[in-house]
């Protein structure tokens, strides 16, 4: 069997993926590959951990090459919010990144390629309830135009070149593992992480929010099952519709106070409500659960539950945020994002930054 490679391995989706895989297909068949070097113990300790910076094509074609990789999960990507605060680094690396990905792919004849898009791709023209599955796709935020465009590019390659490339649009996406990246999303974890430590909450959209959200093993599975569909019963590619489920602030904030009575959320909306307002508030996925057998296994009840489980658990080990997620508070990080040597700051041999405090919001973020 070719070697399987994760790249964006660190990430809040490709690091449980990338042990999703390792289970599945062995752990010698799965390599993970990332931008930063510290990869989270679990992964380190189960397989092999490498550097891949995707705006540099090379560094992708030598692991293709010496590894035999048959399959790539591209899951690197600057999310919504840090691609606010900073555009130009968004682009770079979610468009120039995913063609270098597409060449290496064409070139090396990979057997497949999956590659995420996001909930992001609709902006304000598009319904914002039961959004449809071909609607109109006019996006305000240049995270949504990488994905818009990176929708297009996956299809093209698809009719052009037979590269077999899939790809969704997820939804918010919450865990328990890995802290979020940057995106506008991050309330749905930060809320859980601040209830079992602080019982209090101040989120940065307002209580009426709603968005599409999805529990990790969910997303996990959606992502198995979508990579193992037959490509003959498949009429779309790169741009599945996926959604599992759709709450406000406010209805999470009190689904919590069911285990947490003491919980309290306040609001403190800041530039992240301006696109969370031009998402779509519920998704219409039906041609997803039509076409590959999709279904979500998580309610709101059940995935609230089992996250204020498992993070009482960590918290009471004194493992609330596991070490190598340390980082900077979420604003720090977009103010370093808008620095142009922030993406210096990541290079190999690079300093470390220095960790500050433990905190949820911290590191990565988005979709
Ligand atoms: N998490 C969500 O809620 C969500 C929702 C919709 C779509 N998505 C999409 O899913 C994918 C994975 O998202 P995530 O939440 O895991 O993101 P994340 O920010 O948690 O992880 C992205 C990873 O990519 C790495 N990376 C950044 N630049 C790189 C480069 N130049 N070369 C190599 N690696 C680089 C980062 O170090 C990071 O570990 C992304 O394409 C994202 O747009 C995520």
């Amino acid at each position: 069997m070719r070697s399987i490679l994760v790249i964006g391995a660190r990430g809040q989706i490709g690091s449980e993926l990338t042990l999703a895989l390792r289970e599945r297909h062995g752990d010698a068949a799965v390599l993970a590959a990332d931008l930063k070097g510290e990869h989270d113990l679990s992964l380190r300790d189960s397989g092999a951990c490498m550097f891949v910076d995707v705006t540099q094509p090379e560094t992708i074609a030598k692991i293709v090459e010496r590894y035999d990789v048959g399959t790539i999960y591209h899951m690197a990507a600057i999310l919504s919010a840090v691609g606010e605060a900073n555009p130009q680094l968004a682009w770079h690396v979610n468009v120039s990144g995913l063609y270098n990905v597409l060449e290496v792919a064409r070139h090396h004849r990979l057997d497949r390629l999956f590659w995420p898009s996001s909930m992001a791709v609709f902006g304000p023209g598009a319904p914002r309830e039961q959004t449809p599955q071909e609607t109109i796709l006019q996006p305000s935020t240049m995270y949504g135009i990488t994905k818009v465009t990176g929708e297009l590019m996956c299809n093209y390659y698809f009719r052009h070149y037979g590269l077999d490339v899939r790809g969704v649009r997820y939804p918010g996406i919450i865990s328990s593992e890995t802290l979020p990246g940057g995106g506008t999303t991050d309330y749905a974890v930060e809320i859980f992480y601040e209830a079992v430590r602080r019982r209090q909450y101040t989120c940065f959209v307002r209580a009426d929010t709603v968005l599409p959200m999805m529990y990790m093993p969910d997303c996990i599975r959606a992502t198995l099952l979508w990579m193992d569909a037959s490509l003959d019963e498949l009429r779309h590619h790169a741009d599945y519709n996926l959604t599992a489920l759709s709450f406000s602030v406010e209805e999470l904030a009190e689904e919590i106070k069911k285990y947490v009575p003491d919980f309290e959320c306040a609001y403190e909306p800041d530039f992240r409500q301006d696109i969370a307002s031009t998402w779509p508030r519920t998704i219409d996925d039906s041609a997803a659960r039509a076409e590959w057998g999709w279904e979500p296994h998580y309610d709101l009840a059940a995935m609230t539950k089992e996250m204020l489980t498992r993070l009482t658990t960590k918290h009471r080990e004194g493992k609330l945020v596991p070490e190598a997620q340390t980082a900077e508070p979420g604003f720090e990080r977009l103010a370093r994002a808008q620095d142009p040597t922030a993406a210096r700051g990541n290079a190999p041999g690079a300093a470390p930054p220095e960790p500050r405090r433990r905190d949820p919001s911290a590191e990565k973020g988005a979709n």
